[in-house]
This record gives structure tokens, C-alpha cells and sequence, in this order.
């Protein structure tokens, strides 16, 4: 038992390891960033505040956040020479490759940012990867259309500033609708972090070895790019253009129950209960489409149906499968005018906070050592070499 949270003697034995940044409890459908509930969050705070909450334990007061948002903006450029490095890909690369090969690559320019054992260095580069991954993210989409890079426009929010790095033009400012911008703020908020989820993980075993903070992200935005995973949101896009419409939507959960295809957007390690994320989501959907005008959305009409089945249908029910975050994000994303390409990319610099929290708890640790997960062998009895002529 710690404080409010109490832990059975079986979870204690799976845990991986302890952290004070997030709370999960996935039977009551409950996610907690250092204490306060998400729903709280994404209702009364922007995403830097929560950035400035889960790297330093506590929300900022004004000056605090005045100052942390400076600071992020301070370092939201990129070296000139990284362009040069997004020409090398092929304009068809998935954004997921660019960003992992850019972000990885940040360790080759900042070496003033590369030690460590120094609590200044890690500030240093937390900030960084903060400030700079929608760059980076905005011009990976860029270079794939041929348009020139752009560059970030201090004054604008953090959602703000992204819109219009991927949309203004050298003939045109993008127009930032705010309502979109403030929907877009809120999945950052409600993607920063997911306790020990697989790209979080990830970042903590190879920072575990001593490696770089930049290289350490470039590993968890790999990980993060897997369908099963942070890919979702896009699977879940993908699902709903092959369903169709309505009427083909008993046809394919029978293709589920049969185990030939997911209910992408579905479905989770931890939550056997509603994803509170999902909730937040679908409100923000509604928003967003009203917004838009979209309310008839056939998409989003589609999504509805879906839902409504899987969550009537004793198979799903009996196999405790709700909505997760992704179900609706790509829907929301896809309204606001983010290319499906570019869904898990924002997935990605949404999580960037939330891995470097994670890896700044872990370098701080003195106790701690490097991952070696241990494994049961099953493979072959010992025996001995025969030479080839015998093989
Ligand atoms: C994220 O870990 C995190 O925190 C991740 C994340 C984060 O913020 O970092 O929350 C983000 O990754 C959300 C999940 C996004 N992925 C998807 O939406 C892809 C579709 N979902 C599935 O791939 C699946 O639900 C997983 C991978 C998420 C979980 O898979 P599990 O652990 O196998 O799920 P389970 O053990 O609860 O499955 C129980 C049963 C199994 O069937 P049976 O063997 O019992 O017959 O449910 C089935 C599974 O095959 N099942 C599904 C299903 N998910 C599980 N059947 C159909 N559709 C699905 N989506």
C-alpha cells in the first residue's frame, strides 16, 4: 500500500519497476499524472503545464510556467545542418522512419547537452526534445509534399505553433482555428505519458545502459511506431475506410470473433474498463465536428456504430474490450486536417515528455543499474559439434 494506492502481492511481482509519475488502475478506468486526474488536466491545463508537472512533480505557478515556456520556446529551432539530413530520405518515407533517424541524429549536434551524470545537461536536452520534436514532426510532413521547410513562430501555443509549421506556406499564413488548436493541446495532454507502456519501456532499458538521451528517444519513437501500439490511431483510420458503411459492419466483427482482423482502437494491456482517455476523446470529437459542421461525419457515424456493437456484444464484453485513446483520436486528427500519415508522428512528440520524465527519474536513481531482463530457456539439451561431412 502507497498512500491511496494499494498494489496486490501479484502485481508487486510483475512490476518492472517503481516511479512516482503516473498512476493506472485499469479495472476502474483511472489515470493519474503525479496525483491529479486526468480529466482534470485535460480540462483546466495546457500541455506545457503538464510537460512542467511530470518533469518536475508539481503544476507550475505563473512565473514558473511563464518562464518554463520561454525556455521550451528558446530551443524550438533546428541546427541547419538537420536539413540536409531529411533530403537524404526518400520523400515516400514514412514520417515514423524520418523522426527516428532525425531525433537519433540530435546527439551528433548538441554534445554541450550530453553528459548525463549532469542534472543541468538533462534539463538541458529534456528541453529540447520538448521544444523540438513537432519541428521535426512538421517537417518530416513538409519534405514528403515538397514544400519548403518552415520554422516556428514564437507567440503562438505549442498546438498552435505545430498547425502552422506543418500548414503555413511562403504565400500564406495558416489560419489557426482555436478550438481546433485547443483540441489538438488536449490529446498532446492526454498521450504525454502511459506509465511503463511499451515505448516507455523501451526508453528505459536503453537509457539504463547510459545511452543518450536523444538516442534513447529515437528508441522508444521506434517502438511507439508498431500497430499494436502507438500506431493504432492510424490503424483505426485504415479499419474504417475498408468497413465502409453500416452495412458492412456485422460482416466484419464476425470477422473479428474469428480472429482474422483486430477492432483496431480497441482493446488494452492494463484498462478492462473504458480508457478514461476514450472519454475526454469522444468529447473533444463531438467538439471538433461541431466545430467543423461535420456532425454527420460518416466516419464518425461509422465509429459510433461500432462502438455500440462492441460494447453490447458478449464477445467483447466477456473479453473486457473498450475504446482506448486511439479509437477516436484518428477521427478527431483527421477532421482537424493532420494527414493519416502523420497520426502516430504526433502520437509520438505527444509521449516525448513522458519518456524523458521517465528516463530523468531513472539517470537520477544512484541505484540503478543497467536492464537485463532474464529469460526460461527451452531450447535444445547440450550436444556436441559433428563435422559437416556428418551433418
Ligand atoms: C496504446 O500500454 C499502453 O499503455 C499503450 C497505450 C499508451 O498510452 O502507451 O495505452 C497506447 O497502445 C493503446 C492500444 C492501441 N492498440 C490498439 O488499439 C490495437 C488493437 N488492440 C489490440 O491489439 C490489443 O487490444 C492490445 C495489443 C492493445 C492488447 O492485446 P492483449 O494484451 O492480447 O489483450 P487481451 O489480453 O486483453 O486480449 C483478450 C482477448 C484475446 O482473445 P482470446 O485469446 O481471449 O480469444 O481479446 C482479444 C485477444 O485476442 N483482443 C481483441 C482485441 N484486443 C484483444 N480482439 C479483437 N480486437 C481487439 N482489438
Amino acid at each position: 500500500k502507497t498512500g491511496m494506492f494499494t498494489f496486490d502481492p501479484g502485481f508487486l511481482a510483475t512490476a518492472s519497476c517503481e516511479s512516482k509519475i503516473t498512476f493506472i488502475d485499469g479495472d476502474l478506468g483511472m489515470l493519474y499524472y503525479r496525483g491529479y486526474p486526468i480529466e482534470q488536466l485535460a480540462e483546466k491545463c495546457d500541455y506545457l503545464e503538464v510537460c512542467y508537472l511530470l518533469l518536475n512533480g508539481e503544476l507550475p505557478n505563473a512565473a514558473q510556467r511563464t518562464e518554463f515556456v520561454r525556455g521550451i520556446m528558446r530551443h524550438n529551432m533546428l541546427h541547419d545542418q538537420l536539413f540536409s539530413l531529411f533530403k537524404g530520405f526518400r520523400r515516400d518515407a514514412h514520417p515514423m522512419a524520418v523522426m527516428v533517424g532525425v531525433v537519433g541524429a540530435l546527439s551528433a549536434f548538441y554534445h554541450d547537452s550530453l553528459d548525463i551524470t549532469n542534472a543541468e545537461h538533462r534539463r538541458i536536452s529534456a528541453h529540447r526534445l520538448i521544444a523540438k520534436l513537432p519541428t521535426i514532426a512538421a517537417q518530416a510532413y513538409r519534405y514528403s509534399k515538397g514544400l519548403p521547410f518552415s520554422y516556428p513562430k514564437n507567440g503562438l501555443t505549442y498546438a498552435e505553433n505545430f498547425m502552422h509549421m506543418m500548414f503555413s506556406t511562403p504565400c500564406e499564413e495558416y489560419k489557426v482555428n482555436p478550438v481546433l488548436a485547443r483540441a489538438l493541446d488536449r490529446i498532446f495532454t492526454l498521450h504525454a505519458d502511459h506509465e511503463q507502456n511499451a515505448s516507455t519501456s523501451t526508453v528505459r532499458l536503453a537509457g539504463s545502459s547510459g545511452a543518450n538521451p536523444f538516442a534513447c528517444i529515437a528508441a522508444g519513437i521506434a517502438c511507439l511506431w508498431g500497430p499494436s501500439h502507438g500506431g493504432a490511431n492510424e490503424a483505426v483510420l485504415k479499419m474504417l475506410d475498408e468497413i465502409g458503411s453500416a452495412d458492412n459492419v456485422a460482416e466484419f466483427m464476425d470477422g473479428v470473433k474469428d480472429k482474422r482482423y483486430k477492432l483496431m482502437g480497441f482493446g488494452h494491456r492494463v484498462y478492462k474498463n473504458m480508457d478514461p482517455r476514450a472519454a475526454i476523446m469522444k468529447e473533444t470529437c463531438d467538439e471538433v465536428l461541431r466545430e467543423l459542421g461535420l456532425q454527420d461525419d460518416p466516419k464518425f457515424k461509422l465509429a459510433m456504430a461500432l462502438e455500440k456493437i462492441a460494447l453490447e456484444d458478449p464477445y467483447f464484453v466477456e473479453r473486457k474490450l473498450y475504446p482506448n485513446v486511439d479509437f477516436y483520436s484518428g477521427i478527431v486528427l483527421s477532421a482537424i486536417g493532420i494527414p493519416v500519415s502523420m497520426f502516430t508522428p504526433i502520437f509520438a512528440l505527444a509521449r516525448t515528455v513522458g519518456w524523458i520524465a521517465h528516463w530523468t527519474e531513472m539517470i537520477a536513481d544512484p541505484q540503478q543499474k543497467i536492464g537485463r531482463p532474464r529469460q526460461l530457456y527451452t531450447g535444445a539439451e547440450r550436444r556436441d559439434v559433428a563435422p559437416v561431412s556428418d551433418r
